[in-house]
């Protein structure tokens, strides 16, 4: 029998009997036990830059449902706050930051190398969780694409069309450029502290990739994903890259080829059969319940989830939701996806 943790083995291309799983957004508000422990912490923020709490975090998915991996509890804005934007969560409307707009708000940010004490209570949190954690499962540390993290940045907030970002970048490329490829830099320096924390992999989270297509697309989802997983290998050569270039659409297609990532998260809007002849033939590929089947359970969770498993069978697969897990997603359907898949037997 082959060794290591079956997530790794995954990631590295081998079909196993059984997908490794865990769940995107895996610890959250869903789950009782987090909402009371960032009631200990106080809010959001502080919750994260807590390593002690951050870690009890990450650990409690694994200790209530069994998944086969944990993801560092951090958030992606984490960077962007480091690199010296203002970051505040506002309750029930999401992230403000402050914005960018002139090469003003570009040149004050801080250089790659001055991120690190900001950030260091991620690296703690990691070495606690890597103290915590049973031997067989594996610990995800991730970051934000830089142009899902650019469009928050330039914002100030999330925005349901990116509008602002799109704006500055036909506007202003030359400094939309520089603004990427400062956040690549800190982003490469970020995700190769997370590994020297212990983190056996890492994700890069584009959660806006969908509203960049063509020339654009190329320069500011492909290019960065592939210097960034490039300049890890050549430091790290054995860390395996999760890209996840969300609502791709037919992008998807020579992803992992075009970015060297070993595997390629799916959104909930791509049809497993389809991804199994155009994406996994590059190499493993993790995804894509939709996150509303945790909300709703029953005869159409198992249905879709026996569905996954099937189409993906006869490759590398890592079973996980198309997008974060919600508030109102329900623990015993979680229970119950888990179930279904470890009892599918792919004919
Ligand atoms: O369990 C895990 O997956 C690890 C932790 C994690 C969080 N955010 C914690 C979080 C991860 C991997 C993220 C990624 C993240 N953060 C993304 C990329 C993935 C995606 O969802 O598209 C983005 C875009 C963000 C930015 C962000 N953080 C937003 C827009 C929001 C507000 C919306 C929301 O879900 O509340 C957050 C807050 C956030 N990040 C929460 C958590 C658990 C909820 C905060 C709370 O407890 O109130």
């Amino acid at each position: 029998m082959a060794k290591g943790k079956l997530l790794i083995r995954a990631l590295k291309g081998e079909n196993l009997s059984v997908p490794p799983i865990w769940v995107m957004r895996q610890a959250g508000r869903y789950l009782p036990e987090y909402r009371a422990t960032r009631e200990k912490a106080g809010d959001f923020l502080s919750l994260c830059y807590n390593s002690d709490l951050a870690a009890e975090v990450t650990l409690q998915p694994i200790r209530r449902f069994g998944f086969d991996a944990a993801i560092v509890f951090a958030d992606i804005l984490l960077l962007p706050h480091a690199l010296g934007s203002d970051l505040w969560f506002v309750t029930g409307e999401g992230p403000r930051l402050s914005t960018i707009s002139d090469e003003a708000d570009v040149e004050k940010l801080v250089g790659c190398d001055d991120i690190h004490e900001h950030l260091a209570p991620v690296y703690e949190t990691i070495r606690i969780v890597c103290r915590e954690l049973p031997a067989e499962i594996a610990l995800i540390g991730f970051a934000g694409a830089p142009w899902t993290v650019a469009t928050y940045m330039i914002a100030g907030r999330g925005t349901s069309n990116q509008e602002p970002a799109h704006r500055l970048m036909v506007e202003n490329e030359g400094l939309f450029s520089r603004l990427i490829e400062r956040l690549t830099d800190a982003t490469i320096q970020y995700l190769a502290m997370q590994i020297e924390a212990g983190a056996d992999c890492v994700k890069l989270f584009d959660s806006w990739a969908g509203s960049l297509g063509g020339d654009a697309f190329d320069k500011f989802v492909l290019k960065p994903c592939r210097d960034i997983t490039t300049a890890l290998k050549e430091q790290y050569p054995d860390i395996a890259v999760i890209g996840f270039p969300r609502e791709a659409g037919e992008r998807y297609v020579g992803f992992a080829k075009a970015t060297g990532v070993d595997c390629v998260a799916l959104d909930s809007d791509v049809n497993p059969v389809w991804a199994a002849q155009h994406v996994q033939i590059d190499g493993c590929v993790q995804g894509n319940l939709a996150p509303s089947h945790l909300v709703t359970g029953g005869e159409a969770l198992v249905e879709h989830t026996r569905k996954i498993v099937n189409a993906f069978s006869k490759g590398a697969h890592i079973f996980n939701l198309g997008h974060g897990i919600t508030p109102d997603g329900n623990p015993d359907y979680v229970h119950q996806m888990i179930e279904t898949v470890r009892a599918e037997k792919p004919g």
